[in-house]
């Protein structure tokens, strides 16, 4: 299964009883040298365990790991001490006395050192209750198989798997499962739940069926989880090839419905006079799938999850019409703060990126299907700024229709848009558009404090601009100003000619430019 040289070292520790396999050739990281003679020095065996090991067996090469984790029968703390003092360079080292871990950074790499644990866990919290605990103890208590293995750095061993529950033998099937009953390994800590279902959806694998079914029995138990581990897992999954299958397990295992229940409610069929809409939780996956082939940018992905967030909130059955769902891009647009809040997102920009693309996402295909004229062009350009590529990867992605001839159609519509952007760009400047008189301007010329006038007169020179009535410069923008000021029965201040505020005007671009 795995496509890589270790394979027919698996294959051969399968076949016989007496082979061992040794991946001593793959520690290639100075540290493990350093521990293993520490660890021969002071009679405390130590392993790497985890996410390296599992790794390492995956890709078949153990360069650069980014996260080692040492398990040491023994003090973790003393051993990442001892470990510290053995490298020339000063290292940051963080020792956590309460979980009994320390990690030390080493250039890219962190390695944690933790002893080797017997944990029982509270009904009410993650926090284990911790006892010293043999190897095999502390791979007992790990999430999965496939991250319990362990790499011994012992003289004796050196190098030798050690795999006391099949891990080796679930990486080959691609199965995710736990080393003890799948339902004390839950309800110990809940998070595990979400972590499956990310190894499952980042590796490609499925999860053992009385795990999943584990899974739906403890669902309940995520309540003890803080929103950001909940959030962080949502991410990787999220950030994975095909982000799909996590929220597909998510919805099965009665999870989606306790963190995310607005994604819930997308789902289901409603017919009515042999009408149907489509299932827009579906949809939706197929739209991030879609978006994941095309970028690694997470808050675009985010876009694409909450796209039609609204369409349950605005579905309506309309006799004649069939379904729609009116106003569902600015009713999702103004959902968007509440669910970043509720999941502890960040509420800055790249909440605003999400909004703005959520509430802009139907404007290039209502264009694509009408003739594209310049000024909706230009007003499509002038709405999304610098964000206009990352809108048309979310309108493209967003076809989602079976019918081939239909998703060619929608592609050859969409380059068309694409051509015209192009050209309205070459001619107008209408991206990060400045309107060329200001508020200011307006006030001084007029010689009127800020005012609903100005803002009445600011925007009909920026409509007259978008529409394409009157050229982006600051002449034909000085005339509509005066048209638009008398019909207010505005007139212009003596002394504060044309002339003068073009001059202020240069002055200001002067000043900004130095
Ligand atoms: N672990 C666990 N239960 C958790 C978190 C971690 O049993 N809730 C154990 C697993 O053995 C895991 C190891 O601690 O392999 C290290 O955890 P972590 O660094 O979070 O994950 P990795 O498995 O290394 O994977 P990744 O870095 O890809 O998240």
């Amino acid at each position: 299964m795995f496509v890589n040289a270790l394979l027919l070292r698996i294959r051969l520790y399968f076949c016989s009883s007496k082979f061992t396999m040794n991946l001593s050739e793959h520690l290639n990281h100075k540290v493990f040298q350093i521990i293993a003679s520490l660890a021969a020095k002071e009679g405390t065996p130590s392993y790497v365990i985890g996410g390296f090991v599992r790794d390492l067996l995956i890709s078949g090469s153990g360069t650069a790991p980014m996260d080692i984790d040492i398990v040491v029968i023994g003090s973790g703390i003393e051993m990442a001490q001892k470990v510290k003092a053995c490298i020339d360079e000063e290292l940051p080292l963080s020792v956590f006395k309460n979980f009994g871990t320390a990690m030390l950074k080493w250039g890219d790499t962190e390695v944690e050192f933790v002893g080797a644990r017997k944990e029982s866990y509270r009904h009410s919290s993650r926090k284990p209750l911790v006892e010293n605990g043999t190897l095999e103890d502390d791979q007992n208590r790990r999430d999965f198989t496939i991250n319990a293995l362990a790499i011994s750095l012992n003289p004796s061993d050196y190098g030798e798997l050690l795999d006391p529950f099949g891990g080796l033998k679930h990486l080959e099937e691609r199965i995710i499962t736990t080393p003890l009953e799948p339902g004390l390994t839950f309800s110990d800590d809940p998070l595990r739940m979400l972590r499956g279902i990310r190894f499952a959806t980042r590796l490609g694998f499925s999860i053992e069926a009385g795990t999943l079914n584990a899974i739906h029995q403890h669902r309940q138990r995520i309540g003890i989880v803080s929103q950001e581990r909940i959030s962080d897992e949502l991410n990787k999954i999220i950030a994975s090839a095909k982000p799909s299958t996590g929220f597909l397990l998510l919805e099965q295992t009665g999870l989606l419905e306790i963190i995310f229940p607005e994604l819930q409610q997308m789902k289901g069929v409603e017919e009515v006079n042999a009408m149907h809409h489509k299932d827009n939780f579906l949809h939706t996956l197929e739209v991030l799938d879609n978006i994941a082939l095309k970028t690694d940018n997470l808050w675009l992905r985010w876009a694409a999850l909450l796209h039609d967030i609204a369409k349950p909130r605005t579905k309506k059955f309309e006799p004649g019409t069939g379904w729609t769902f009116h106003a569902h891009e600015f009713i999702g647009a103004k959902m968007i703060p509440g669910i970043f809040r509720r999941l502890k997102l960040p509420l800055n920009e790249k909440m605003k990126y999400v909004q703005k693309l959520v509430q802009l996402h139907l404007r290039p295909i209502v264009l694509s299907q009408d003739i594209v004229t310049d000024s909706a062009v230009r007003r499509l350009i002038f709405d999304a700024g610098d964000d206009l590529e990352d809108l048309m990867t979310l309108c493209e992605a967003d076809i989602t229709s079976k019918n081939e001839r239909t998703v060619k159609r929608h592609l050859k519509n969409f380059q068309i848009v694409r051509e015209k952007i192009i050209e309205i760009e070459a001619k107008d400047s209408i991206r990060n558009f400045q309107p060329p008189i200001s508020g200011d301007d307006i006030q001084k010329i007029f010689g009127i404090p800020p005012s609903r006038a100005v803002g009445i007169i600011k925007n009909a020179i920026k409509e007259a601009i978008l529409d394409g009535e009157i050229p982006n410069d600051y002449q034909a923008a000085y005339e509509l100003m005066l048209k638009e000021g008398a019909a207010q029965g505005l007139s212009p201040q003596k002394g504060a000619s044309k002339e003068e505020t073009r001059e202020e005007k240069t002055r200001e671009e002067k000043t900004k430019n130095d």
